[in-house]
């Protein structure tokens, strides 16, 4: 693409771009932002030096000298007579290039799909002919799916008949259901911190209030603070992550379950309980699903992290009550499952101890590898060895991960600073780093880590905080 950013467009979206550094180097370092999260394209070319010195009231000087920065960096080519260009340089471009043009791409905590996965679709389009006379608008899932998925929780000891599961496009869909239909304006919700950022992506578009209570990796669940939070905010849905929590990978202990599960039974709260990755268990040991204590729950749980993200099917299990409401209200979200992913996800989960075995065996292996070139590369970082899911929550102690993720971005590592997984810009000084991936990408991302560590300050910037699975 080979477009003409104006001076007063580049204004436009630099924003606030000065910082403690230089001028020059600020809104060099601005620029590149820019470019790498796509708001400016490689390929565009930049207003000339005087342009854009006027449009930032800037002195000529300033911008020639961000502009040569850029250059230096190999962000920016420029040609006597037609213009600045940006450009991604060679290594950010290079071969094995993920989405947004990084190499390697720690922002999302999945993993490759269940080597059953191919298997699984060629058996459900043998059963596709039987159901194509149905109108394929399924807006509470298909019978043989909901059995499977309660004979699931009732092998982990939790009574559940078919009529108490509502089969949706992912875990993340059910939770939007059940936001929108049990929230009203004005109300409050209550999170976890640090939580999971969609689950605060929801609350924000829905208006909500949202207030927090602390869970801490030396401490767990803060019990008294949330005890506090319900009764004197009386928050209509409180949203938690009892079993290898999204991002510090703790698990909730059965008297913790039981102590929340009852509080807000008391005083009317529903929880909403996210068991998106409860099933990644690494050596951790079955634990009894949070509802078992309490009828006030609406369970959501997904095939998105043991199979595959590319599947998106997940379930909301709750009474039959408010399944009824949720799917009055569902055509207005959306019109129901898609029936081929549901004959897979049928498949997939009478497969289930297999794939906890298969994923369990992979995600030991990541969490090794991460954990022992950590301790080797980066010792002073605080980093605790969780017993499922998918990341590592990692107390820097002096590195602002925003400054971190930004510099790491230039190395083609994408990475999720840890104020995107909590509210009021909690966290600066923690990073998630996922360690679902090969060891081959853990070696490279934690030897980038090594590198720029050094360089990077404890200030925070900034920056547009990307999405983050
Ligand atoms: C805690 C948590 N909840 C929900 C989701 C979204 O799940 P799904 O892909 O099923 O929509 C994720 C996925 O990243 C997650 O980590």
């Amino acid at each position: 693409m080979n477009s003409f950013v104006t001076g007063r467009r580049l204004a436009r979206e630099l924003g606030e771009w000065r910082s403690a550094a230089p001028a020059y180097r600020a809104l060099a370092e601005r620029i590149r932002v820019l470019l790498l999260d796509g708001r400016l394209s490689s390929g565009a070319k930049l207003p000339a030096e005087r342009e854009l010195s006027q449009a930032l009231d800037l002195s000529r000087t300033t911008v020639a000298a961000a502009y040569s920065k850029l250059r230096d960096d190999g962000f920016l080519e420029s040609v006597r007579g037609s213009g600045s260009t940006l450009q991604l340089p060679g290594r950010i471009r290079g071969e094995h290039a993920l989405h947004h043009g990084l190499a390697l791409d720690f922002t999302k905590a999945t993993a490759p799909a269940y080597p059953g996965i191919q298997n699984a679709f060629a058996a459900a389009l043998e059963e596709l002919p039987t159901y194509l006379g149905h109108d394929g608008f399924d807006l509470v899932g298909l019978p043989d799916l909901r059995e499977a998925i309660a004979q699931n929780y009732r092998d982990r000891g939790l009574p559940t008949s078919p009529d108490q599961i509502m089969v949706t496009i992912g875990a993340q869909h059910g939770l939007n259901l059940i936001t929108r239909t049990l929230y009203s304006p004005g109300e409050r919700i209550l999170v976890e911190q640090p939580t999971y950022p969609h689950a605060l992506d929801t609350f924000a578009a829905v208006g909500a209030r949202v207030i927090a209570f602390p869970v801490r990796q030396d401490g767990g669940w803060d019990l008294p603070e949330a005890l506090l939070q319900i009764r004197r905010a009386a928050p209509t849905l409180a949203y938690l992550m009892p079993d290898f929590h999204n991002p510090t990978g703790m698990s909730m202990s059965i008297h913790e379950r039981e102590y929340l599960a009852a509080a807000a039974a008391r005083e009317g709260t529903v929880l909403v309980v996210d068991e998106t990755t409860a099933l990644l268990d690494i050596d951790r040991g079955p634990m009894p699903p949070m509802a078992a204590f309490s009828s006030n729950i609406l369970t959501l749980g997904s095939l998105g992290k043991i199979a595959w993200g590319g599947l998106r099917v997940g379930w909301i299990r709750g009474s039959r009550e408010i399944l009824a409401q949720l799917l009055r209200n569902r055509p207005g979200v959306d019109l129901g499952t898609p029936l081929v992913e549901q004959l897979v996800a049928a498949k997939l989960i009478q497969d289930m101890p297999s794939m906890m075995a298969s994923r369990s065996l992979d995600l030991r292996r990541g969490r090794d590898t991460a954990i022992k070139l950590l301790r080797e590369q980066l010792p002073q970082w605080q980093v605790q060895v969780p017993d499922g899911g998918l990341c590592l929550w990692i107390n820097t102690e002096t590195v602002s991960s925003s400054a971190l993720a930004l510099a790491a971005r230039s190395e083609g590592m994408g990475l999720v600073p840890g104020p995107r997984f909590g509210i009021d810009g909690a966290f600066e000084r923690y990073l998630r780093l996922p360690f679902s991936y090969s060891d081959e990408q853990l070696h490279d991302g934690i030897a980038i880590l090594g590198r720029i560590s050094g360089e990077v300050g404890s200030d925070p910037l900034r920056m547009p905080l990307q999405a983050v699975i």
